[in-house]
């Protein structure tokens, strides 16, 4: 092409620019055939998939997205596009990953996570940034306590809730005294503080303190401690591949038909194949159960299974309950994420119809549930009753509480 065709192609480009124009004026142009698709909407999911922790994250992950694909892969009229970034349960990497994933790749909303430690990280990068954050699972007290903040939910528990009826469930077996073991980290030593409260106030008396780093499994030396103490039971906080171990060797080393274990359900839930006779009988607390008889849970059930050949347990319940949270969210506001007032309130006037029973949310943001008592039955953390109905976080120093 020769500068004259270029000039004169450009004189007609220009010409055809300013008729479009003219016609637009006068009305007489009509909308493209096409019409344009809202952009896709970036959800950021921010969660362990290696370490102790990994099989938790793939749950809440295969969940949120079974969710989603239900819904033709699509809330509020905005197709979904996902971020995936493995948090490896790293406190130390928290705050970097997290700002990775909500300044770098600008999600619009931030799912995550497990670990107590590295939601810790995210919620100050969430409250820093105003980005509409989800927890699908860590209990970390302060995100629905001190660190509250409007844009920032939970799908899950604080780490106060579910453990806290345990001590009455205790008592009312006849357990007097009892050790206490988990891992130091937040997780562990808020849970101990909920259960501390709740088995004092009914007389309970924790005799002994145990505690190893995250995610450490030698075990041995402590349950030799424990078998020299000779408490009436012992109380624990372990899950994932940790929780495995601990069961396991707890009846390796002859306490199982002794000194009766509980813990809250974590201990026993995505855990039963692999804990195998080891966990037959142990009596947990948690807000999932099996054996429960709501409709919902029985779809999700189906639906989970048939998507992904393995059986749900509470993870998968908080994923997918992230995803309805979002959804109602999000389709309030017509999909406009911008709109994070009418998003906000939304999610909190509503109840969620969860596989584990319906659920309101606290003005923390924190679910108000009911907390089952479970027994390992096989493969199952049976339904036995309900340990404490609809209970609140107290949400200690959350000014919107
Ligand atoms: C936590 O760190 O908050 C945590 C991790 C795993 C659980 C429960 C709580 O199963």
């Amino acid at each position: 092409m020769n500068d004259n065709n270029v000039s004169s192609k450009r004189r007609s480009l220009l010409k055809g620019a300013a008729g479009a124009a003219g016609l637009a004026a006068t009305g007489i142009l009509h909308a493209p055939a096409v019409i344009a698709q809202p952009a896709r909407l970036k959800v950021g999911l921010m969660l362990p998939y290696t370490g102790t922790y990994a099989a938790l994250g793939n749950a809440i992950t295969n969940a949120f997205k079974l969710y989603i694909a239900e819904k033709g892969g699509k809330v509020g009229g905005r197709e979904i596009e996902y971020v995936v970034l493995d948090d490896e349960s790293e406190p130390a990497k928290g705050v970097d990953n997290a700002n990775r994933i909500v300044n770098r790749d600008k999600v619009d909303v931030l799912v995550g996570t497990v670990h107590s430690g590295v939601q810790a990280g995210m919620v100050k990068v969430s409250r820093e940034s105003g980005v509409l954050s989800i927890i699908p699972n860590a209990g970390f007290g302060a995100a629905t306590g001190q660190l509250c903040a409007p844009n920032i939910f939970r799908s899950s528990f604080s780490n106060w809730q579910t453990i806290h009826p345990l001590g009455k469930v205790m008592m009312e077996k006849g357990h007097k005294s009892c050790v206490w073991i988990s891992w130091k980290y937040a997780a562990g030593e808020e849970m101990f503080g909920g259960f501390k409260e709740g088995y004092e106030k009914v007389g309970g008396k924790i005799v002994k303190e145990m505690w190893l780093p995250f995610p450490n499994v030698e075990f041995q030396a402590l349950l030799t401690e424990i078998a020299a103490a000779k408490p009436d039971a012992v109380a624990c906080f372990f899950a994932g591949g940790g929780a495995v171990k601990f069961v396991k060797d707890y009846d390796a080393a002859g306490l199982k038909g002794k000194i009766p274990l509980y813990g809250n359900g974590f201990v026993t839930d995505g855990t039963l194949q692999a804990q195998g006779s080891s966990a037959q009988g142990l009596l947990t607390t948690l807000h999932y159960a099996d054996g429960l008889e709501f409709p919902k849970d029985k779809t999700f059930r189906l639906a989970y299974a048939k998507a992904y050949k393995l059986q749900p347990d509470v993870y998968a319940v908080q994923g997918y309950d992230a995803a309805q949270m979002l959804d109602v969210g999000l389709s309030a506001a017509k999909g406009d994420i911008k709109a994070q007032k009418q998003i906000v309130a939304a999610i909190e006037k509503a109840t969620i119809d969860s596989p584990r029973g319906r659920f309101t949310i606290s003005r923390a943001h924190n679910p108000v549930q009911d907390i089952y008592l479970r027994q390992v039955v096989g493969e199952s953390n049976k339904f036995v009753g309900i340990a404490w109905k609809n209970l609140s976080d107290p949400a200690r120093g959350c000014s919107m509480a």
